[in-house]
C-alpha cells in the first residue's frame, strides 16, 4: 500500500494524548497542587495551557508575569505531561479594550462592541495586531525549547469579522489585489445590474449589513472569502512569530467543524496538524445514532483537511455543555465511545474542555473532569480515568492512518456561493445536509470516506461524490474530467455547474469538460413545495424525491431511472455516462435515503470498494479500522441505545485491552465499544 510513514502530531509523540484545557491562573496554589495528583489518577498526559490567559500574562500594558506559567510548565513536565501552549489572543484584557477601543469589533450595523466577552477584536486592527505580536513574541522567546512544550495552540476558535473602518479599508485592498482594476471587478460582479457599477474603490462597503448592500452576489461572496482570509492571515502572523523562534515546534488552532466563517481546507494548510472542538449534541440527542454519524463526518473532515495525517480532538465535554438546549448527561459507555470514535477516525488523542469546572462566570456549570464537588470518585471523573487507561493501551496506534478509496467533495466556497445566490429567499438548498446524506449511506455499510474540496488531489480514489457542485472553481471541472477519464467513478447531482468562481452563471449551461463527462445538460429546475413529492422509477423499484427535480437533456448518457409523475414523467432522473476509462452518474433530484443507499451499494460493489471489516451487525454499529506499518486496529462501536450482536469474520484478532483472542460473535451493550488488533503479517 502506498502510504507515507506514520504521522504523529509531534515528532516525539509516543502516547495518545489525554487531557485538555486547564486554567491554573484561576486557582490558588493548593488547588493547583491537588490538580496535579488528580491528573495522575485520571491518566492525563497532556494539557492545554494559556487559552484566555492574557490578563494573567500581561496584567497591565507592557508589564509581564510569566512566573505562574513557568511554575506550571515545569511542574507538569516533571509529572511527565505534555503541554500545548496557547497564545492568548482570543480574549483581550480590560485595560487593552478600554485604552484602545479601536481594536474592538464593529457589528454589521456600524456599532462598536464594548470591551468584554471574547473573540471581540478586529483582525484588521493595526493596534490589535501589534499587541498580539508582542505577547506572542514574549511567549515564544520564553517557552521555545521548554522540554514540556510539544505544540503551540494558536488563539482559540477564530471566527467572525468586523465591519469597521480598518476592516473596510483592508477589504478594499484585498479586492484591489485580487482584481487589479475596477473594470475587471465590475465585469466579474456583473454590476450593470441595478446600476451598481463602481467607479472608485472607496465606494465599496462590506455587504450583508441590515442597512447595507445585499444584491451583488460577487461582492457578498468576496466578503466571505475576505473574512476567512483575514482570520488566516492573523493566524499566519502569530504562527510566523512562533516559527521564527522554533521552526520545529508544530502549530495548530482549534477549528469548529463546518463552521462557515473560515475555509477549513485553506486554514489547515497553515497548520502542522489539524485540531477541532466537538460538541455534537447541540442539534441532536446523544441517544440518537445520527448525532454520532455527524460527529464521524466531522472527524473524517478534519483528518482529510490535514491530508490524511493524524488530527487532534482538541476539545469535547467530559459530561455536558452549559449551552446545549438541554444539558443531558452522557449515558454509561458514551464517554469511552466518544473518545474511541475520535481515535478510530484518526485522532491521536482525546482532550477536554475542561479539566476543572470554574467557580464563576459564563462557563461555571459547563462539564469538566473535576466538578465543583472536587471528587475523584464522581462518575464523570471515573469515566475519564477509564478512557485514559484504555488510550494508554492503544499507544501503538500513534500516527496511524485510515485507508480510503472514496471521497465526498465538501467545499466551503461552494457553501458560500449557495448561501449567497440561493439562500436569500429560503433555506432549501441544505448543502451540508445533502453532503451528509451521502456520507450516511456509506457509513451504514462501513465504507471509509475522505472529505475533500475543489483543491484536493483526487487521484487515489475510485469513487468521488460531489453533490450540489454549484460553483466550479480552481479548475475542478478539468480535474474531475481527468479523474473519470483515468478510470474513476464520479457522482454528482442537481444544482451542479451553475456558476463560475465569481458567481456568474455559465451561459449555455454546465460547461465543458463536465458536460461531456456527464453526457447530459440540465435544462430546467423544478422546485417542489414542502408538502409535495415526486417518484422515480429505477429497475421497477419506486423511490421518493422532494424539493428539487431537474429536467435534463440527455446527450450521450444511459438513463437508469426516470421520473414517475408530473409533466416530466418518463424523463431521466438518474443517468450514467462512460467517459475515457471511467463513468459519471448524474442524480437529477433530491431523493430519499433508500435511493442513495441503493446507488451506493451498486457503486461500491462495482468498484470493489471493501468495507472496513468482514462482519454482520445491526444498524447503529460502526466498524472502523486504523493502520500502522505493523498492525490494523479494528474499532467496533455501538452507537445505538440497545445491545448489539455482531459477527466479526476477521481472523487473528486480539482484544486490544485484554490481549484475549477475539471470538466471532461479539455482544456489545448499548453504547458499548471494543477495540481489536491484528498483526499485518497475519492477513
Ligand atoms: C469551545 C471553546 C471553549 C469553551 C467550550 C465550551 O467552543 O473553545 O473555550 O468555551 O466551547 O463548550
Amino acid at each position: 500500500m502506498k502510504y507515507p510513514q506514520q504521522t504523529p502530531l509531534f515528532p516525539s509523540q509516543t502516547r495518545l494524548l489525554h487531557g485538555g484545557d486547564y486554567n491554573p491562573e484561576q486557582w490558588p496554589a493548593e488547588i493547583v497542587a491537588q490538580d496535579a495528583d488528580l491528573m495522575d489518577q485520571a491518566c492525563v498526559n497532556s494539557l492545554t495551557l494559556g487559552v484566555f490567559s492574557w490578563c494573567a500574562l500581561e496584567p497591565s500594558e507592557g508589564v509581564f508575569d510569566f512566573e505562574w506559567l513557568d511554575r506550571i510548565m515545569d511542574s507538569q513536565y516533571e509529572r511527565g505531561r505534555h503541554v500545548g501552549l496557547a497564545t492568548p489572543t482570543a480574549a483581550v484584557p480590560a485595560w487593552m479594550g478600554t485604552k484602545y477601543p479601536e481594536i474592538l469589533r464593529v457589528n454589521p450595523d456600524g456599532l462598536r462592541n464594548r470591551q468584554g466577552n471574547r473573540v471581540n477584536t478586529s483582525y484588521a486592527s493595526k493596534v490589535f495586531q501589534e499587541k498580539a505580536a508582542i505577547i506572542v513574541s514574549k511567549l515564544a522567546e520564553r517557552y521555545t525549547g521548554h522540554p514540556g512544550l510539544v505544540f503551540w495552540h494558536i488563539s482559540n476558535e477564530y471566527g467572525g469579522c468586523c465591519y469597521g473602518q480598518e476592516s473596510t479599508i483592508a477589504f478594499r485592498e484585498w479586492l484591489q489585489d485580487k482584481y487589479k482594476s475596477l473594470e475587471n471587478m465590475n465585469r466579474c460582479w456583473w454590476t450593470e445590474f441595478w446600476s451598481h457599477r463602481y467607479t472608485e474603490w472607496d465606494q465599496i462597503f462590506p455587504p450583508g449589513a441590515p442597512l447595507g448592500e445585499t444584491s451583488i452576489h460577487g461582492l457578498t461572496l468576496d466578503w466571505k472569502r475576505f473574512c476567512s482570509d483575514q482570520i488566516i492571515s492573523f493566524l499566519a502572523m502569530e504562527r510566523d512569530i512562533l516559527k521564527s523562534h522554533g521552526p520545529d515546534i508544530p502549530v495548530t488552532t482549534n477549528l469548529m467543524g463546518t463552521y462557515a466563517g473560515v475555509d477549513g481546507f485553506k486554514i489547515s494548510k497553515h497548520l502542522d496538524f489539524v485540531s477541532w472542538d466537538s460538541y455534537p449534541w447541540f442539534h441532536g440527542k446523544p441517544s440518537e445514532v445520527d448525532g454520532w454519524i455527524r460527529t464521524a463526518f466531522h472527524h473524517d473532515l478534519n483528518r482529510s483537511m490535514g491530508d490524511g495525517r493524524s488530527f487532534l480532538l482538541m476539545e469535547c465535554t467530559p459530561s455536558s455543555s452549559n449551552w446545549y438546549p438541554t444539558m443531558k448527561l452522557k449515558r454509561p459507555g458514551q464517554h469511552t465511545l466518544e473518545g474511541l470514535q475520535a481515535v478510530a477516525h484518526g485522532s491521536d488523542g482525546v482532550q477536554y474542555f475542561q479539566w476543572r469546572q470554574s467557580a464563576g462566570s459564563l462557563e461555571q456549570f459547563h462539564g469538566a473532569v473535576v466538578g465543583h464537588n472536587n471528587r475523584s470518585d464522581a462518575r464523570v471523573f471515573c469515566d475519564v480515568k477509564e478512557l485514559g487507561a484504555k488510550l494508554n493501551q492503544l499507544d501503538g496506534l500513534v500516527g496511524g492512518w485510515v485507508h480510503t478509496k472514496v471521497a465526498i467533495l465538501f467545499d466551503w466556497e461552494v457553501l458560500w456561493a449557495i448561501q449567497t445566490c440561493l439562500e436569500y429567499r429560503s433555506k432549501t438548498p441544505q448543502y451540508t445536509e445533502t453532503i451528509l446524506s451521502f456520507y450516511r449511506s456509506l457509513f451504514d455499510i462501513n465504507i471509509a470516506v475522505d472529505i475533500v474540496d475543489s483543491t484536493s488531489d483526487l487521484s487515489k480514489y475510485k469513487l468521488v461524490i460531489a453533490p450540489m457542485l454549484f460553483m466550479l472553481r480552481n479548475g475542478i471541472e478539468q480535474r474531475l474530467a481527468s479523474f473519470v477519464s483515468n478510470g474513476g467513478c464520479l457522482v454528482t447531482t442537481y444544482l451542479s455547474g451553475w456558476v463560475d468562481d465569481s458567481t456568474k452563471a455559465y451561459l449555455g449551461g454546465i460547461p465543458e469538460p463536465l458536460r461531456s463527462v456527464l453526457g447530459i445538460v440540465p435544462e430546467e429546475w423544478d422546485e417542489l413545495y414542502q408538502d409535495e413529492s415526486n417518484t422515480i422509477i429505477w429497475d421497477e423499484r419506486q423511490f421518493t424525491c422532494t424539493t428539487y427535480c431537474e429536467r435534463v437533456l440527455n446527450v450521450s448518457a444511459t438513463v437508469l431511472a426516470t421520473f414517475g409523475n408530473d409533466f416530466y414523467a418518463g424523463e431521466p432522473a438518474l443517468t450514467i455516462n462512460h467517459y475515457g476509462s471511467g463513468k459519471a452518474c448524474y442524480i437529477a433530484s433530491r431523493n430519499d435515503a433508500d435511493f442513495t443507499n441503493t446507488l451506493m451499494h451498486h457503486l461500491v460493489a462495482e468498484y470493489d470498494i471493501v468495507p472496513n471489516a468482514k462482519a454482520s451487525y445491526p444498524t447503529g454499529v460502526s466498524i472502523r479500522t486504523r493502520n500502522t506499518p505493523t498492525e490494523t486496529y479494528f474499532f467496533v462501536l455501538n452507537y445505538a441505545n440497545t445491545a448489539a450482536e455482531i459477527s466479526l469474520e476477521e481472523p487473528y484478532l486480539q482484544d486490544a485491552f485484554t490481549g484475549e483472542p477475539a471470538t466471532v460473535q461479539i455482544t456489545l451493550e448499548a453504547f458499548g465499544s471494543r477495540v481489536f488488533r491484528k498483526p499485518l503479517s497475519s492477513s
